[in-house]
């Protein structure tokens, strides 16, 4: 936690809180709680909630309360963790969070935002190519493309 203060009290000292975010990475509460009280009086404009390890499947801690992390910090919270538009939306509606962040649908969409706008599909890249060292798997995703009209009606048969 002193660590975390004094990185936070330095890099304040250079850009000015309003500058300044900082991101919670898995057990949010157990290992945060705290912190994020002793952070205030430096004005920091948000703390960005990795609300679970990365896994590929929400396992968010049970102790994970958005209501006590807005109670204790003054700043912006961004949720962040395996969110679909249906997820983001509850959690948008009932104030829980500000503002939502999103990682991997990135990596296999070059349209993400268009998708969730218009609730389109979104492409899951494959996790073998996640932290993968070369172009394979991160370039060459397509934009979002309609199925034909008569997709429906053709399903099963063969086309
Ligand atoms: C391949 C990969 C690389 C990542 N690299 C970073 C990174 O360099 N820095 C970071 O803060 N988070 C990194 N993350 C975590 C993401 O920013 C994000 O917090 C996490 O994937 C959960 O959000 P999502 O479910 O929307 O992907 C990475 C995640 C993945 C899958």
């Amino acid at each position: 936690m002193r660590l975390g203060l004094e990185v936070a009290q330095a890099v304040v000292g250079v850009w000015g809180g309003e500058r300044v975010g900082i991101p919670l990475d898995s057990d949010v509460m157990g290992t945060y709680g705290n912190l994020v009280e002793q952070l205030n009086p430096l004005g920091l404009v948000y703390v960005h909630c990795v609300e679970d390890e990365t896994t590929g499947q929400r396992n968010t801690p049970s102790d994970m309360s958005f209501l006590e992390l807005r109670r204790r910090f003054n700043g912006r919270d961004i949720a962040n963790d395996d969110y679909d538009l249906r997820i983001t939306t509850r959690v948008l509606l009932d104030g829980l969070a500000d503002l939502i962040a999103f990682g991997r649908p990135f990596i296999a969409n070059p349209d993400p935002v268009a998708r969730l706008r218009n609730e389109w599909i979104l492409t899951e890249a494959p996790k073998e190519t996640w932290y993968g060292g070369g172009t394979k798997g991160y370039i060459g995703w397509p934009t979002y493309q309609k199925p034909p009209k008569d997709a429906a009606a053709n399903y099963g048969q063969g086309i």
